[in-house]
């Protein structure tokens, strides 16, 4: 399978980085295809602007919109790596998502998550958060992304299986963070099985 991976992190250094780089190897090692979206790093612009309402009601696609998409249609899964910000998305993930999964494209029917316009694909959310597990359980934050992320956007994309992984306790100890970069491989390695459905794009 084809596995494209989409990277929020302004520095390259970081871990965040560091888990995509491990969640590629992973990927690769059990033979599929690698393409990085490096966000930062090719300048996406996150910010959700008139022309996209205009390309809504003219049914045209914003040239840079329309090369992720041609990103998302060539892939048969999706990571998205990104760290935990304020229990949210960081604003380089939430405008690549708000802009690239448009209406017309991505979806039509705003209360049946199960009638995306696209193919299935596999998706993979691989957060990193400072947090504990035991803190994200508790508190109920889990819950929460889990209903917002695979229910409330990716369910309406075609995404499925979708997985949340919150990498917890990423800012802790080099030997933490070891074992998260090596839960990272192992989350390439295994969880992309999912063939996509032949009819739609
Ligand atoms: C602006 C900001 C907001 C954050 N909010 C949260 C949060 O809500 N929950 C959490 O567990 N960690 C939070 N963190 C910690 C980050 O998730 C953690 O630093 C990140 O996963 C580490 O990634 P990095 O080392 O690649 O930058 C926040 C960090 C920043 C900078």
């Amino acid at each position: 399978m084809h596995v494209l991976t989409v990277l929020d992190h302004p520095n390259p250094d970081s871990f965040t980085a560091a888990a995509a780089q491990q969640f590629m190897q992973g990927a690769k090692a059990a033979g599929h295809s690698v393409e990085l979206a490096d966000l930062h790093a090719e300048g996406f612009n996150p910010l959700w602007s008139m022309a996209d309402i205009e390309a809504d009601t003219d049914a045209n696609t914003v040239p840079d919109v329309r090369s992720e998409q041609a990103r998302i249609e060539r892939a048969d899964a999706i990571c998205l790596v990104f760290p935990l910000y304020w229990w949210g998305m960081p604003s380089m993930t939430k405008g690549w998502v708000d802009r690239v999964w448009s209406w017309g494209w991505a979806y039509d029917q705003l209360d049946d998550p199960e009638k995306s316009l696209l193919r299935s694909r596999s998706g993979v959310l691989l957060c990193p958060a400072g947090a504990s597990s035991d803190e994200m359980e508790a508190s109920g934050y889990l819950s929460a992304l889990e209903t917002t992320w695979i229910k409330g956007t990716f369910g309406y994309f075609g995404l499925s299986p979708c997985k949340l992984e919150v990498l917890c306790g990423s800012t802790g100890s080099a030997k933490r963070r070891q074992a998260l970069l090596e839960r990272s491989y192992q989350i390439g390695y295994t969880l992309l099985s999912t063939r996509p459905a032949e009819s739609k794009t």
